[in-house]
């Protein structure tokens, strides 16, 4: 299809979203935040009056020891606990459906989640699932859980992926690994925290993959053409708190100013994607994780810097605003100076973590394909510039090794 008319198709596209969100119902959600916030996360869980809670997390988690941590003051309480502990890395149907069989048979009146992204979005669904008989994978797609889902909760001991701010999840299917999204307003937690206590542990490599992702959401969110409630000043704190605290949480992780200021900052960027959706990145990031399992702040660490450059003539005022709020340049130098120093910046913060340019498992044999998945989802986003065949293909050449 031509470029003129993708283009107005994606207008067309977005005019429509915009009609759907502005009859949607505002949202009510609160965060607890700074250290022992689970404290008070978990007594308002109490104060709900709820007797039974399902915790959904991941094994190694309630190994560790962080799990019984964050819920210490539920273990003190007069409540009948469940655990799934089955939640692994890109979850699946079965492990939803696995979840929700425990929480039927418990009885449970509320969902708690304790994990990064994966066991948040189960626990969104497991949620969903417990409380319907239908198959969870019938409500992949925008708006299609209709019923009461139970209560939910979330405690994230990650600061990435946003999911504790979020109206989505991702659920894979474990044959052909492809990753489902399913949105809806009935899957934005109640209540989180945001406990710096219990992400001391979180390892370098981990510190910095997810602290990639929370930096691209905040990005995405900014540069995109969708004007929408807060996006622009949620985009910009938890941008602003990336740069002062990935390095030193990356470096000691037993930093807890710096660990509070990466969970503030994955949680406001969570805000900021939750308006306005993310972007080009994402939409080539999403088909690396499933082609070949490249974990999502990875992936999207090795896309970000090729795709502002990418739009860097489109979004160049946003990014020119980046780089005089992170510091690397002043209010009034050349825009276009500007929105290249940001860039730079970005790839500097990614070699300060650890982070690679390239990676060897990315083969040439598959860019015809992932090319055009990615143009396919690019264009459900609010971006400033369609991706096209050619700089997907260049792009794709620049991190293959
Ligand atoms: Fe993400």
């Amino acid at each position: 299809m031509p470029m003129f008319l993708r283009k107005i198709l994606h207008a067309l596209y977005l005019s429509l979203m915009k009609v759907v969100v502005y009859f949607s119902p505002a949202l009510r959600h609160t965060a607890f935040a700074g250290n022992g916030s689970s404290r008070q996360l978990c007594e308002h869980i109490i104060r709900t009056g709820a007797k039974k809670v399902l915790v959904v997390t991941d094994k190694p988690l309630r190994d560790l020891g962080v799990v019984d941590r964050a819920i210490a003051v539920l273990l003190n309480a007069d409540v009948d606990i469940a655990y799934y502990d089955g939640v692994l890395p890109d979850p699946t149907f079965d492990q939803v459906v696995a979840g929700a069989a425990i929480a039927k048979s418990h009885g449970s009146e509320v969902v708690l989640a304790i994990g990064g992204g994966s066991s948040m979005d189960a626990a969104k669904i497991i949620a969903a699932a417990a409380t319907s008989t239908a198959a969870p994978v019938d409500w992949v797609g925008i708006g299609k859980i209709k019923h009461a889902i139970l209560p939910l909760f979330a405690i994230p001991t990650t600061s990435g992926t946003g999911s504790e701010a979020t109206i989505g999840a991702v659920i894979s299917d474990a044959v052909t690994h492809e990753k489902n999204i399913i949105m809806g307003e009935r899957l934005l937690p109640l209540a989180v925290a945001l406990d710096a206590d219990l992400i001391l542990g979180l390892p370098p490599h981990i510190t910095a993959a997810t602290g990639m992702d929370a930096l691209t959401h905040g990005i995405e969110a900014y540069i995109g053409v969708w004007e929408r409630g807060t996006r622009l000043e949620d985009a910009r704190l938890a941008i602003r708190l990336i740069f002062d605290n990935l390095p030193r949480a990356y470096r000691d992780g037993k930093n807890l100013e710096a660990r509070n200021g990466m969970a503030m900052a994955a949680y406001y960027a969570g805000l900021a994607i939750n308006q306005v959706n993310v972007g080009n990145v994402h939409a080539i990031a999403h088909q690396l994780g499933a082609k070949y399992g490249i974990p999502h702040g990875l992936s999207n660490a090795l896309v970000l810097p090729h795709i502002l450059e990418f739009c860097h003539v489109e979004a160049q005022q946003r990014l020119a605003e980046l780089a005089v709020l992170i510091g690397v340049g002043k209010a009034g130098d050349d825009t276009a100076g500007l929105a290249h120093k940001f860039i730079q910046a970005v790839r500097d913060l990614r070699t300060e973590v650890g982070i690679p340019n390239k990676m060897d498992v990315i083969k040439r044999a598959d860019f015809e394909a992932i090319s055009q998945l990615a143009i396919a989802e690019g264009a459900l986003y609010p971006v400033p510039r369609l991706l096209d065949r050619e700089s997907v293909m260049a792009i794709l050449n620049n991190i293959a090794q």
